[in-house]
């Protein structure tokens, strides 16, 4: 029997609003902006990977805004010390010869949080920081190890860590099952988008609850997959071996469930091959060069409308920046291109990326034509 979605669902539609409010403000960060939603719906944490000042705070931090609950943010140095992390040893109990920390505010109390600059972590809360993220406990000192309330943790960094990097280091890696490299703007509305407007946060219409996230989690994981999705997954482990790339069993088995939530947070009512385009940033172990053949094998196999979305709208830019809009022929040229790649958009279905699209498209031939226009 299908599951079928009840026809109104307000969590849903909290996070298909945050979706486009994240999305309209942080410019060239839809990608990024889902990420980091699904990975809210999944409990699965997330890593942003790239260049300072390229917005990867601006959107953490405005996820966390959004979620109720307790919230944990910190930036780690290699100085910053288990006190700051997890919270002092309180003075009461150690003179009663007992060694327990105060946990209030810190991460162990955490719903959500924030780690920036992650693989700066010292060994000193390397061990820690991986037994709350991983298995989600706490022993504050007394011998009893607790649960976390942590549902998600964001992670972000200015470098993917070395290969040679220690044992502590690529475990806190392999527990981001989500992870991605943030490249810098690249379209010329974009630039100026970020040049001439003076406030990019986001404004979120809603907030969001811990118990509100917990039900869209339960949802999501109710969330049958189709015949064609099942497969499309199979295969592109298949092909993905075929190219030395094999993540690993626990990897292979939580990208079921983000998927799921990807699908969820799509509003779809099963899980589709075209949901697939999440696992792009799950299916790999090394980030040299795996993310970009994880991504051309998904793509082949599944097809998903958000990554031909990208694809042509990579060509779009392409085409802009290719044209001198004083030579007419030139300019006709890239007008039909254009027009080219609107056709296809036109011919793709349902995905929250595409209306974004063909309106940007829209408007940039509108442009083109103008340019060329006033050349003459
Ligand atoms: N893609 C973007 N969209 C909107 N604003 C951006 C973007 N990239 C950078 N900015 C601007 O630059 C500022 C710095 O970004 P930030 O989030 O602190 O970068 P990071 O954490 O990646 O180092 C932001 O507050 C914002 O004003
Ligand atoms: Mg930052």
């Amino acid at each position: 029997m299908k599951l079928v979605r009840p026809e109104s669902d307000p969590v849903c539609d909290k996070f298909a609003a945050a979706r486009k409010e994240l999305s309209s403000a942080l410019i060239e960060r839809d990608e990024e902006v889902d990420l980091a939603l699904t990975a809210l719906v999944a409990h699965e944490h997330v890593l942003l990977v790239g260049p300072p000042g390229c917005g990867k705070s601006l959107l953490l931090d405005s996820l966390l805004a959004w979620t109720g609950g307790t919230k944990f943010s910190i930036l780690l140095t290699k100085f910053t010390t288990p006190e700051e992390v997890c919270g002092p040893v309180s003075l009461a109990a150690l003179k009663e010869d007992r060694y327990v920390r105060v946990t209030a505010g810190k991460l162990p109390e955490a719903d959500f949080a924030f780690v920036d600059e992650c693989f700066k972590a010292s060994s000193a809360i390397l061990n820690t920081l991986l037994k709350i993220l991983n298995e989600r406990v706490y022993d504050a000192g007394d011998g009893v190890v607790r649960k976390v309330p942590l549902k998600l943790c964001v992670g972000a960094s200015n470098e993917w860590p070395s290969p040679d990097t220690g044992k502590e280091l690529s475990a806190l890696f392999d527990r981001f099952t989500l992870r991605r490299a943030v490249a810098p703007i690249r379209s010329q509305a974009g630039r100026q988008k970020l040049l001439w407007t003076r406030d990019h946060t986001p404004r979120l219409a809603t907030t969001i609850t811990p118990a509100e996230v917990e039900a869209a989690r339960r949802t999501a994981l109710a969330l049958p997959w189709s015949a064609g999705a099942k497969e499309a997954l199979e295969t592109i482990l298949r092909e993905l071996a075929k190219e030395g790339i094999q993540p690993g069993d626990r990897r292979q088995f939580k990208t079921v469930g983000v998927v799921q939530a990807f699908a969820y947070l799509c509003g779809a009512d099963e899980v589709l091959p075209e949901h697939l385009e999440v696992a792009q940033h799950c299916l790999w172990e090394d980030p040299a060069e795996q993310p970009q053949k994880a991504a051309q094998v998904i793509a082949k196999v599944a097809n998903p409308v958000g990554m031909r979305v990208t694809q042509l709208l990579l060509e779009t830019e392409q085409v802009i920046a290719g044209c001198d809009v004083r030579n007419l022929a030139d300019a006709a040229k890239a007008a039909a291109k254009l027009a080219e790649i609107d056709r296809q958009l036109a011919g793709l279905r349902g995905n929250g990326r595409l209306e974004k699209a063909r309106a940007y498209l829209k408007d940039q031939l509108r442009k083109l034509k103008l340019a060329s226009i006033e050349a003459v």
